[in-house]
């Protein structure tokens, strides 16, 4: 009996939290402008696409996402641009707003909503519980969490090569940029659920990609956005590239593509993306 009031009490909280939508702002804000795919593509899932009135180029998941419009890249964001959609609300991660844009967005009285993220299942699953939260749909999250949870199952069950493929990831916007990620980078840490390992060492973030780190790295594999793929010219474009060739990827051609967004976004697909990755990297 006491286990059962304790049941039923335990419910009805838990009923109440969830129809109450305690947004962090009082009400749901009918103006916001993301700055990051991942966020974007949160608050599309817990139902506030049409609240968005401007996003980074990143935001791209839905599709639909991608007729809003745009403020720059996530790694490069005026205020103007963001100032121009009178938004109530900025949001995105912190590592995306520099502390310029964060004093020029506050003295023109605008509220920033910043999250940390973690390039992790468990870090994918805390981000989108609290922007949920911060946006008052705690309830959405639980269900985003779930189809979360049955893809990255899915994925955990690929069966993975005996040796790790060493993977380099390029990203390209063109032969005239052209970089490599290193140590806790999101293409680091997918390449790694995905069974993989990263190539190169030795830095953090990104750096230009040089012919001799290239022969050095020796990659089993090379990644890219489709559309880094593309910018370049395709695969015959790629193996053009100085060092391509001497690598064993350059030998046995195994030059992978995915869609940039849905790799590195850390966000609900995060499963489809290990998935597609260990497929593709065998
Ligand atoms: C020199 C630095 C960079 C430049 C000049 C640059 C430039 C661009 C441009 C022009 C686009 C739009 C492309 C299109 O719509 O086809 C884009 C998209 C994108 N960028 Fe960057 N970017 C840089 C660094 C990065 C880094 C380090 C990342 C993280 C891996 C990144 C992630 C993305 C993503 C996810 C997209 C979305 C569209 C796609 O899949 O291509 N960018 N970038």
């Amino acid at each position: 009996m006491k286990q059962l009031s304790k049941i039923i009490k335990k419910n009805v909280i838990r009923a109440i939290l969830f129809a109450i939508p305690l947004t962090g702002f009082g009400k749901t804000p009918a103006r916001i402008v993301s700055v990051n795919g991942t966020i974007s593509e949160i608050l599309a899932d817990i139902g506030l696409e049409n609240n968005i009135v401007g996003t980074d180029i990143t935001s791209n998941y839905p599709v639909s996402l991608k007729s809003k419009p745009k403020v720059g890249h996530n790694r490069n964001i005026s205020a103007e641009g963001i100032l121009a959609l009178k938004p109530e609300v900025v949001t995105g991660l912190t590592t995306d707003v520099k502390p310029e844009l964060v004093a020029q967005l506050k003295s023109a009285g605008v509220k920033l909503e910043l999250f940390n993220q973690e390039y992790s299942s468990a870090g994918t699953r805390k981000l989108i519980r609290e922007v949920a939260a911060k946006f008052g749909r705690q309830q959405q999250a639980e269900t985003i969490i779930k189809k979360l949870d049955a893809d990255l199952a899915a994925a955990g069950k690929i069966k993975k090569a005996a040796t790790k493929p060493k993977v380099l990831f390029i990203y390209a916007r063109g032969t005239g940029t052209m970089m490599v990620s290193g140590t806790n980078t999101p293409v680091e840490k997918i390449i790694q659920l995905a069974g993989g390992e990263n190539a190169v060492k030795g830095f953090t973030d990104y750096k230009p990609l040089t012919p001799e780190a290239l022969i050095l790295a020796n990659p089993d594999v090379i990644l890219l956005f489709d559309s880094g793929m593309q910018s370049l010219g395709g695969v015959q474009g790629l193996s053009q590239v100085k060092g391509i060739a001497q690598t064993n990827a350059g030998k046995n051609q195994k030059f992978i593509t995915m869609d940039g967004e849905l790799l590195t976004s850390f966000g609900p697909r995060l499963g489809l993306a290990i998935n597609e990755l260990a497929q593709k990297i065998k």
